[in-house]
């Protein structure tokens, strides 16, 4: 690995990696979200950066501090992300879809906060978001594309169907049914599948794993690109 990073494994290269949660407000007070942390698309920019990257984070709200040679894009919402994504597009070399981009959002964003009615259940109308790696994957200056896949069963097999159903060119197969690894986690355990190879990726540390799977997307994206 220490080599690999000598050697600037992904030197002159332009990475960017979307990370964190989207949120979704529903009004001026609420949102829909989830518990992911970031940890791990942080973890990834810092590793891209180590092995001599041009890093673009582009993030939901998280509680994260930049690493240092990287640019921070803030987002809040999936439309926003998937905006932000789409910008210097065609600089990009290599795109890793790590963040946890909700799949739906609410219609429409009440002005004012949703007064509580009398009754005992309340429906709420969702659309669904954009799918942000799909969108970039479809283009015809497509990037290197890696998505995550967070599964709690069937794991290989779901995450295989995503790598096809999204024209991704990797996916890095993540079991979140197992407590302490992935989401809102400081370890990690994944196996790497790409249309010819599979490669698992023992449990440790989210930065130990990062820095794994970047030396591996750099040998992948040298053979398979
Ligand atoms: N993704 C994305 N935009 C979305 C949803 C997902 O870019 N609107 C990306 C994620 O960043 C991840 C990959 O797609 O890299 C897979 O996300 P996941 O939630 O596992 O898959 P979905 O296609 O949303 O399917 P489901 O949630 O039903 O498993
Ligand atoms: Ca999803």
């Amino acid at each position: 690995v220490a080599e690999c990073f000598n050697s600037g494994a992904l030197a002159g290269l332009n990475v960017h990696i979307t990370a964190g949660p989207t949120r979704e407000p529903l009004d001026p007070v609420r949102y829909i979200s989830n518990h992911s942390s970031g940890k791990m698309g942080y973890a990834l920019a810092a590793a891209a950066a180590d092995a001599g990257a041009r890093v673009r984070l582009i993030s939901g709200p998280v509680n994260l501090t930049v690493p240092t040679h990287v640019e921070r894009i803030s987002v809040t919402t999936a439309e926003e992300m998937l905006q932000a994504s789409l910008e210097e597009i065609n600089h990009c070399d290599i795109f890793i879809a790590c963040a946890a981009v909700a799949d739906y959002r609410p219609t429409s964003i009440a002005e004012h906060k949703i007064k509580k009615g009398n009754e005992e259940i309340m429906e709420l109308h969702l659309v669904k978001n954009p799918d942000i790696v799909a969108t970039i994957a479809a283009r015809e200056d497509k990037p290197f594309t890696i998505g995550f896949a967070a599964e709690t069963r069937d794991v290989i097999s779901y995450a295989r169907g995503k790598l096809d159903r999204k024209n991704l060119d990797m996916i890095i197969a993540n079991d979140v049914s197992q407590a302490g690894i992935g989401f809102n986690s400081d370890e990690n355990a994944v196996t790497l599948v790409t249309h010819t190879t599979q490669i698992d990726i023992p449990q440790t540390s989210k930065r130990q794993l990062a820095t794994q799977l970047i030396e591996q997307i750099s040998l992948l994206y040298k053979t398979e690109k």
